[in-house]
């Protein structure tokens, strides 16, 4: 946080607009969860007080960024501003190829369309749903193997978010035929947010590069995983984080990005490659799914927004603010009792749902469960990340995974030590409440990426007798 003074840390923002909160009642919400069908994706914006669902396109932009948005230059072809987000990747990542996309996920639909075929395997310390969606539509089959297990996900080990190497050397060994790329997700969103040393990404590298197998980086928070190796990796601490970042980079052949996240714009991405050759083909993609290649999906203001927006990211009294911020919530909860993901990652606290309502089963969803109580009783929303997300199997059974997450994830520059105070105290109400939250069965899902369109109901205690039948009966 601000200037190094011996004082308490503030926010390192002044406030220039503000944007109201509606404030609701507990029985508004009510009703609103009843009609939502208990999935946080169907509530009204309008309707959350305080909105922890994602960082993604959440930020706050600054006054440069918005002063940027100005100069955008809308030309078809050519356009200045597409050359300044150019000049600006290519500093960060080093890689000379940058085709802007209006988000990640189309970013990674133009790289997967030309590098996986039928039959391929992808390999990730944590695909993103969308990302290993994209590997699935395009034929291929995603392996994720992350250094963590649900056991060890709680211990207090810093780079939670590696890749499990010796896992990676034995699939290269026997299938690296198959291996269409290994991608590396900075931080690992799905794996409690966790960052991954420069150690593992450095021996990612090189077995990859004994198979020649291309490596990847997912780097919508590459900014904040650069932090983390500056205060956990000896050697690194007295490098920049554009250093750092310059030098992960530089071990692969390419990165799909999401904007949305480290470039501090509300839309946007790109995908950034060496290989001029794949680039080629990529173009044309791009061409046919987002746009003329010097503005893919984008206006030239958005890409003048993720410009500064990329810069911005990489200043550390920004980031110390950002990570801290989300330190602390963490430590508040710890405070309160409740089990969380430790140390935090850089943008979202994951609590273990479990540690809150201990009494649901796995298959009850208390990940649901508790997104539902936190809304109920303080309006705020978050994202399951347990068996609703994960729990479907290819065969159309139902497996309780086991590790029961709710991501409280934080919108950059947006909301203060209050919201965060705030939220912790809805929690430990929510926690010395428990008995009050019941478990939740699926009344509708979809075939593909349920959890965003899912419907849910509370197991009544009449049905909660049915449900531990149910539950007896798989197994469970
Ligand atoms: N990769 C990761 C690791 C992500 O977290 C996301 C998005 C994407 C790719 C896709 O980027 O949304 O711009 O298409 N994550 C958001 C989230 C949605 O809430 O975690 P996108």
């Amino acid at each position: 946080m601000a200037n190094g003074s011996h004082f308490s840390k503030f926010e390192p923002y002044r406030v220039k607009t503000v944007e109201k909160i509606k404030t609701t009642t507990r029985q508004e919400r009510e009703k609103i969860l009843r009609e939502a069908h208990n999935n946080m994706f169907y509530i009204k914006a309008d309707d959350v007080m305080i909105d922890l669902l994602t960082d993604s396109g959440t930020s706050a932009m600054s006054t440069e960024q918005w002063s940027a948005l100005m100069r955008g230059e809308e030309s078809y072809a050519g356009s200045p501003s597409y050359y300044r987000l150019e000049k600006t990747v290519k500093y960060i990542t080093g890689y000379d190829e940058v085709m802007p996309t209006h988000q990640g996920r189309a970013a990674e639909n133009i790289l997967f369309c030309n590098v996986v075929k039928q039959g391929d395997i992808a390999i990730s310390n944590g695909f993103f749903d969308t990302t290993g969606a994209h590997v699935q539509n395009n034929g291929g089959i995603v392996m994720n193997i992350p250094s963590f297990t649900k056991e060890t996900i709680f211990t207090d080990a810093k780079f939670k978010g590696n890749i499990d190497i010796s896992k990676l050397a034995e699939l290269l060994v026997t299938n690296s035929c198959r291996v269409c790329f290994v991608i590396m997700t900075v931080t690992n969103n799905i794996g409690g947010g966790q960052p991954v040393s420069m150690a593992n990404i450095r021996d990612t590298s090189a077995i990859c590069k004994r198979y020649n197998v291309p490596l990847y980086f997912d780097a919508c928070r590459y900014a904040e995983n650069s932090y983390f190796i500056q205060k956990y990796e000896d050697e690194y601490r007295d490098k920049t984080i554009v250093e750092i970042a310059r030098e992960m980079f530089s071990y692969g052949a390419g990165c799909t990005m999401s904007a949305k996240k480290d470039g501090l714009a509300n839309i946007g991405g790109y995908l950034a490659l060496r290989d001029s050759h794949l680039a080629r083909e990529c173009r044309q993609d791009l061409i046919l799914k987002e746009g003329f290649p010097t503005y893919g999906g984008l206006s030239g203001r958005e890409m003048e927004t993720i410009a500064v927006g990329l810069m911005e990211a990489l200043d550390e009294e920004y980031l110390e603010y950002r990570i801290g911020q989300v330190a602390y919530l963490g430590e508040l909860l710890i405070e309160a009792g409740i089990r969380i993901v430790h140390p935090t990652g850089g943008h979202a606290v994951y609590v273990d749902a479990t540690s809150v309502l201990p009494h649901i089963p796995s298959l009850g969803y208390p990940g649901v469960a508790l997104c539902g109580a936190l809304f109920l009783e303080g309006g705020i929303r978050a994202f399951e990340i347990g068996s609703l997300l994960q729990g479907k199997q290819p065969n159309g059974s139902e497996k309780a995974v086991g590790l029961e997450l709710v991501r409280l994830c934080i919108p950059r520059r947006v909301y203060n030590r209050s919201h965060m105070r705030y939220v912790a105290d809805v929690h430990k109400y929510v926690k010395d409440h428990a008995e009050n939250y019941t478990g939740l069965r699926i009344s509708w899902e979809s075939t593909r990426l349920r959890h965003f369109t899912v419907k849910l109901e509370k197991i009544s205690s009449e049905n909660r007798r049915n449900k531990s039948d149910d539950i007896k009966q798989n197994g469970y």
